[in-house]
């Protein structure tokens, strides 16, 4: 790469990261961890005196609900990979922030490493990062509930957002939002083809997901928002199953990328039916 476009993309990444969480979406989404963060040191280390982390904190500080808040980061403030900042990170209990978008894998990457508890904004896509995906696959991760849809930019301009999530390694409640229970794969089979590249059934839609079906299916990452693991098992990403190790297709069309998923319950159903059969 020339030394000019290295610079244009390091520019463009900069830019991409300077995007300011609002005030009522951290508001929303930590007031609903207000347990895990009393008598705790939060750290928010991308963020500086004017980030609506600090100011949530600070008041949750004043009404003796937390210990203390730490901040550091932000435009031209200390690099979360920094020793002074990675010196607060050790002795902080937990990391809550909206880390650049740009080394969103080297900052989880990080808070794994100290073995920290945290909440972070992240685009959703991040789920496909080979940690992040492995960290949400063994239960270690997962998404929180709200999700954040504008940020402040530079400018004083709200930029809208589809595509954006908590995650976190505290643990959340979630009501189950999964499968509607009509969804049946006998009887409708033609709607749940197989892939061209792999022995699975394709799902197009998270609430399309088969009640009944007990072999692999391939369906949309943002299963992976309201994943319920006690009902399904997650086996991979779909190139990890392809015979091409590239993503799924259909009719020799391309789709979009899919993680593989089984049913836990129709599985040990079967396996039931099964020894039933047999003995
Ligand atoms: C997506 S913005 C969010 C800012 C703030 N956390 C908030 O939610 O409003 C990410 C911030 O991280 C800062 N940043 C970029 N690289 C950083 C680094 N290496 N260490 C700490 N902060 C960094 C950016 O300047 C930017 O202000």
């Amino acid at each position: 790469m020339s030394l000019k476009s290295a610079n244009l993309q390091r520019a463009r990444a900069a830019k991409n990261d300077e995007f300011y969480t609002q005030y009522d979406d951290v508001r929303k989404e930590c007031d609903l961890y207000r347990s895990h963060f009393f008598n705790k040191i939060i750290y928010c280390n991308c963020d500086n005196a004017d980030s609506a982390f600090v100011k949530y904190f600070t008041e949750l500080k004043a009404a003796g609900q937390i210990r203390d808040v730490w901040f550091s980061g932000g435009r031209g403030g200390d690099d979360f990979r920094g020793c002074a900042s990675i010196a607060k990170l050790q002795q902080a209990d937990i990391v809550v922030t909206n880390p650049p978008f740009s080394l969103f894998r080297e900052f989880i990457d990080l808070l794994i490493q100290y073995d920290k508890k945290f909440l972070i904004i992240g685009n959703m896509n991040a789920i496909a990062y080979k940690q992040t995906f492995h960290l949400i696959r063994t239960g270690r991760v997962h998404t929180g509930y709200t999700y954040p849809k504008a940020f402040m930019q530079p400018t004083g301009e709200l930029k809208k957002f589809g595509n954006i999530c908590w995650f976190t390694n505290i643990a959340v409640t979630r009501k189950n939002k999964m499968c509607i229970p009509h969804n049946q794969y006998s009887g409708h089979e033609s709607c749940y083809p197989k892939y061209d590249n792999a022995d699975a059934i394709n799902v197009n839609k998270v609430k399309e997901i088969p009640t009944d079906y007990t072999g692999v299916m391939g369906v949309p990452i943002t299963f992976l928002l309201n994943h319920d693991s006690d009902k399904f098992e997650i086996l991979g990403m779909d190139k990890d199953f392809t015979t091409n190790h590239s993503g799924v297709k259909l009719n020799n069309k391309p789709l979009y990328r899919r993680i593989f998923i089984r049913n836990r319950h129709t599985v040990a159903a079967n396996d039931d039916r099964l020894l039933k059969i047999a003995a």
